[in-house]
């Protein structure tokens, strides 16, 4: 049985599977019978993520078991694989785990519950990039060559590495746009500007500027006017087209506040579809494991 670590190990089919099940969910009320704990173990901050799981868990009937970092005995120096084990033992039947770390998941071998990634350093954040997948399907009910770019600092950023891909595998055409050092060759997508992007692309994909990854602090001064969304570029985007930002947003750096409300912008439809997303990943982990029964899910 796999945890929930990676889009990578989703096939097409699951993943129009999550998102009809998410839908499905954002039009009926779910509710699992059974008593299951799932632990929420963010130990990097976090405000959409942690509290979009929680709302998910509570919607589906789930007991929530939260945990602060920092008034746990972590602070007295357990490891992330003995705070898991803990969990595993006093009765957590899954856990959502985020971590500064990009291979935390390498350490947590050989647990009888499903562990779900809700960010995993700068390498994966499956969860938001089956939401933006939502988003995305919403808007234009298909992915096949669709155009999409993301905008940003894609060197540090977890949102990017799983997009891209999955989105390319769903047969959309991927483009990255990046101020010099924010780019990542690791990532085999071509490289365009911002300028050229907005003329072309069905969805413009922004992406936060990770001051808490940087070594050295970066000068933002002019980054909206040379690389970021502005007005005048958001004009110049197709008729149809929508902007997307998993957040938090540097407002102002990486794009004009006025943007981040205005008609064109998703980013608020985002957060939304996340509650629904993370219900159906939630399902999908606990049927995957045999931990709940497709037959007792009762729709209300
Ligand atoms: N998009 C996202 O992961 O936001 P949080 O860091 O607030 O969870």
């Amino acid at each position: 049985m796999n945890h929930f670590i990676s889009v990578d190990q989703l096939t097409n089919e699951q993943i129009y599977q999550l998102l009809e099940s998410a839908t499905k969910c954002q039009s009926n009320e779910i509710k699992i019978p059974n008593q299951l704990f799932v632990a929420n173990l963010f130990f990097e901050p976090s405000t959409r993520t942690k509290m979009s799981f929680s709302v998910a868990e509570r919607k589906l009937g789930l007991e929530v078991l939260d945990f602060q970092p920092e008034t746990s005995s972590l602070t007295k120096g357990e490891s992330l694989y003995d705070t898991v084990k803990t969990f595993e033992s006093i009765g957590a039947n899954a856990v959502v785990i985020r971590h500064k770390a990009d291979n935390w998941v390498e350490e947590l071998e050989g647990f009888s519950i499903p562990i779900i990634n809700a960010g995993a350093g700068t390498r994966e954040h499956p969860t938001q990039c089956m939401l933006d997948l939502l988003t995305i399907y919403q808007e234009f009910d298909k992915f096949d060559n669709l155009n999409i770019v993301m905008v940003g600092d894609i060197k540090h950023s977890r949102v990017a590495r799983s997009n891209a891909n999955t989105l390319r595998k769903l047969g959309a055409n991927v483009y990255l746009s990046a101020a010099p050092g924010y780019e990542d060759e690791s990532l085999p997508f071509p490289y365009i500007t911002l300028d050229e992007a907005v003329e072309f692309c069905d969805v413009v994909m922004m992406l936060r500027i990770q001051h808490e990854r940087h070594v050295k602090k970066h000068e933002t001064s002019k980054y909206l006017e040379r690389f970021g969304l502005t007005k005048e570029r958001e004009r110049r985007m197709l008729r149809n087209a929508i902007i997307l930002h998993p957040a938090p947003i540097n407002r102002g750096v990486e794009m004009d506040t006025e943007l981040v409300e205005c008609s064109r912008s998703r980013i608020f439809k985002q957060m939304h579809n996340g509650v629904y997303m993370r219900m159906a990943i939630l399902m999908y982990v606990l049927e995957e494991w045999g931990i709940i029964n497709e037959n007792l899910v009762k729709e209300c």
